[in-house]
């Protein structure tokens, strides 16, 4: 199973620290975040857990055909349309 495009480009947000879940699979409905969805697809695949110690902007992949998620690597600008 393939994961749903969800935004051919990042989401650029101010993160403050804390820790993260990031969907891999496209269908949660607080994208780029997990909300269990994947639970229900009956899918392996599963949400990228990432631990922010201090505030900064992150590039959140929105494609979820990044080759280093759960970052944006501007894999989004080779996927057909
Ligand atoms: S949004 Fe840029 S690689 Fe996915």
């Amino acid at each position: 199973m393939e994961p749903k495009i969800v935004k051919k480009g990042p989401y650029m947000m101010e993160m403050q620290p804390g820790t993260y879940h990031w969907c891999s699979c496209g269908h949660s409905a607080k994208d780029p975040f997990c909300d269990g969805a994947h639970e229900k697809l009956g899918t392996d695949m599963k949400p990228v857990e990432v631990s922010i110690s201090y505030p900064k902007t992150v590039a959140w992949c929105g494609c979820k055909h990044s080759g280093k998620p759960p970052y944006c690597d501007g894999a989004h600008n080779k996927l057909k349309p």
